[in-house]
C-alpha cells in the first residue's frame, strides 16, 4: 500500500508516475497517469498499461540490478505522445528483492520533440530550396565552359537562367532573413501609426511595372476617410507587397485585382475598430485543402510555376506573421476557376484619426 501523504504528493505532481512492485503490478498512478493512460492500471500488469518494449527493459533491468535506468519513448496509443521515462528503485537497502517497489516517471516531451522536428525540417528545406538552384548554376557553368563554349546565342540563354536562380537566392535569402526577424519581435506589439492608404497607394506604384507587363489591371478603393493603424510601417509594406505580387503573379491573364479598404466594428479578437483590406483576384484559385497549408513556410501549391515566377514559398509565412505581431488576421477565400480574395484585418487602436 502506499502511504495517504505520498500519494498526495505525488498527485501534485506535473509528471506521470506509477508505482510498481517487483512482479510489475501497479501499486499506484497518480492523477497525470490517470489522465493520460486512464484509471483502470491499478492491479494490473503495468505492461497491459504502457506497451513499449524500450519501457519494459529499462523496468526490467532496475528490478534485476537495482540501478536507475532512463529511455525515451513514443506512443501512439492510448495517446500519441513522446515521453521521457525514469525508472528508480524505492529501497532502504539498496538491493534487488522480492518486496521492492519500483517508482515510474514519465515526462512528455511532444511538445519539445516537436519544435525540434520543426527545426530539422526547417534546415532540411532551406538545404534543399539552396541547393536546387546552386546545382543549376554549376551545371550552366560546365556547359559554358564547354559545349556553349563559342556558342553566342546558348551562352546568352544560359546566362539568362543563371541571373534568374542568383536572383531567386538572393531572394529567399532576404526572405529567410526577414522571417527570422518578425519571429523574433513576433511577441513585441509593435509601436507607430502606419496609414494603410497611402502604404497601398505607394506599393501600387512601385507595382505597376510587374502589373502592366504581367497584364494586370490594379484597382485600388478606399472608403473610410483615416487609414490609420497601429503598426510598423516596414513591416506592413511587406505584408501588402506580398499579398498584391501574389495576385499579380497568381491572377489569371488580361484580369483585374480589386483592392477594397473598409472599416470594420467588432472584429472577433480584436479590440476597438478594425481596418479591412481585401485583395481579389481573378486567378485560377486555389483548391480548398491547399489553403490550411498556404501560410507554411516553403508551402507552394504548384512548385515549378512558383519557382519560374522567381517564388519561394515565404511570402506567406512572412505576411502571417506580421499580422499576428499586429494583433490583426488573415482570411483565405478561394474558388477553384474564380479567384481568391485575401482580406487582412488591423486593429486601429484607440486614435481613429491623426
Ligand atoms: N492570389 C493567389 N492565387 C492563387 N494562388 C496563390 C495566391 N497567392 C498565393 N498562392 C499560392 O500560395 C503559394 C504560397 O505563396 P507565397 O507568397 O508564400 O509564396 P510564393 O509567392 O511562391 O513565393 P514568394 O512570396 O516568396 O515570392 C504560392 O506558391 C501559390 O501557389
Ligand atoms: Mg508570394
Amino acid at each position: 500500500m502506499i502511504n495517504h501523504s505520498i500519494s498526495l504528493a505525488l498527485n501534485a505532481v506535473q509528471e506521470a508516475v506509477f508505482i510498481i512492485d517487483a512482479q510489475r503490478n501497479v501499486l499506484f498512478a497518480n492523477t497525470v497517469a490517470m489522465t493520460f493512460f486512464g484509471s483502470q492500471s491499478i492491479d494490473r500488469d503495468f505492461i497491459q498499461t504502457i506497451r513499449h518494449p524500450k519501457c519494459i527493459k529499462a523496468i526490467d533491468e532496475t528490478i534485476n540490478n537495482g540501478t536507475q535506468t532512463a529511455t525515451i519513448i513514443s506512443l501512439e496509443a492510448p495517446i500519441k505522445a513522446s515521453f521521457k521515462v525514469q525508472v528508480n528503485l524505492i529501497t532502504q537497502n539498496a538491493t534487488p528483492t522480492e518486496t521492492n517497489q519500483i517508482l515510474i516517471s514519465l515526462q512528455d516531451i511532444s511538445d519539445l520533440n516537436e519544435a525540434e522536428k520543426m527545426r530539422t525540417d526547417f534546415v532540411a528545406n532551406v538545404s534543399h530550396e539552396l541547393r536546387s538552384p546552386l546545382t543549376a548554376l554549376a551545371g550552366f557553368i560546365e556547359t559554358l565552359r564547354g559545349p556553349a563554349k563559342d556558342d553566342v546565342e546558348a551562352r546568352e540563354r544560359f546566362l539568362g537562367l543563371m541571373s534568374h536562380e542568383a536572383t531567386r537566392m538572393v531572394h529567399m535569402i532576404s526572405d529567410l532573413l526577414s522571417l527570422s526577424k518578425v519571429e523574433a519581435q513576433s511577441r513585441f506589439k509593435p509601436t507607430g501609426r502606419t496609414n494603410i492608404g497611402d502604404l497601398l497607394t505607394r506599393i501600387k506604384t512601385t507595382l505597376s511595372e510587374q502589373a502592366i507587363k504581367e497584364k494586370k489591371n490594379v484597382n485600388l478603393e478606399i472608403l473610410p476617410t483615416t487609414t490609420f493603424v497601429n503598426g510598423n510601417e516596414e513591416e506592413l509594406t511587406k505584408v501588402f507587397q506580398n499579398l498584391i505580387e501574389n495576385a499579380i503573379k497568381y491572377g489569371g491573364v488580361d484580369s483585374t485585382i480589386n483592392i477594397k479598404v473598409d472599416t470594420r466594428k467588432n472584429v472577433a479578437g480584436i479590440d476597438g475598430n478594425a481596418l479591412l483590406v481585401e485583395i481579389t483576384d481573378q486567378g485560377e484559385g486555389i483548391a480548398k485543402q491547399h489553403i490550411a497549408r498556404l501560410t507554411e513556410r516553403f508551402y507552394r501549391v504548384d512548385t515549378h510555376r512558383s519557382r519560374d515566377k522567381g517564388g519561394t514559398g515565404l511570402g506567406l509565412a512572412i505576411v502571417k506573421h506580421i499580422i499576428n505581431q499586429h494583433r490583426g488576421r488573415l482570411q483565405i477565400k478561394s474558388e477553384v476557376g474564380v479567384g481568391s480574395t485575401f482580406t487582412v484585418t488591423l486593429p486601429m487602436g484607440l486614435e481613429t484619426s491623426k
